[in-house]
């Protein structure tokens, strides 16, 4: 299979705790190339619309207060079976249902509080991609 592209963002949780490097390190390792990355601190409307998709959900606006609560950092990753490769690094969205190895089993604070999002479908990421990055800051 050719490889892919999903979107990954390293969350306040993490970047508070100083875990970029040991993050992006775990998805280097998983066979996934960083070939877009910065630093950000989310706007609200940004986060708002990111998430949209869980607008009605109870947890909503903590959640949304959570994203906007320090920097990010947006990720592009690189590799063959890209979203499915990044979510098995990552583990389940819950830290105390995630797998030995992972970054959320490892890193995880809470079901908030899980240090990482990653895309979960082809079609999802190519929108989240283009949500965060223009194609000239993607370097392949
Ligand atoms: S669920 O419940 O399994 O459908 O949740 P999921 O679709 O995996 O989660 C979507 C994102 O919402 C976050 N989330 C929460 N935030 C705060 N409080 C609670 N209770 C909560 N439940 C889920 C979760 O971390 C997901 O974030 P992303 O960035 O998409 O990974």
């Amino acid at each position: 299979m050719a490889a892919n592209r999903t979107f990954s963002i390293i969350k306040p949780d993490a970047t508070r705790r100083n875990l970029t490097g040991a993050i992006t390190a775990m998805l280097e390792e998983a066979g996934l190339r960083v070939v877009a990355s910065k630093r950000i601190r989310m706007s609200r409307e940004q986060a708002e619309g990111f998430y949209a998709v869980h607008k009605d959900r109870p947890f909503f606006a903590d959640l949304v207060a959570f994203m906007i609560s320090g920097p990010v950092v947006v990720q592009v990753l690189e590799g063959e079976n890209a979203v499915k490769r990044n979510r098995d690094i990552m583990g389940a969205t819950n830290p105390e249902n995630a797998d030995e190895g992972t970054i959320r089993k490892r890193f995880a604070e809470s079901i908030e509080a899980n240090s990482v999002h990653g895309s979960d479908s082809d079609e999802n990421a190519a929108a989240e991609i283009a949500y965060f990055f223009k194609p000239e800051e993607i370097v392949g």
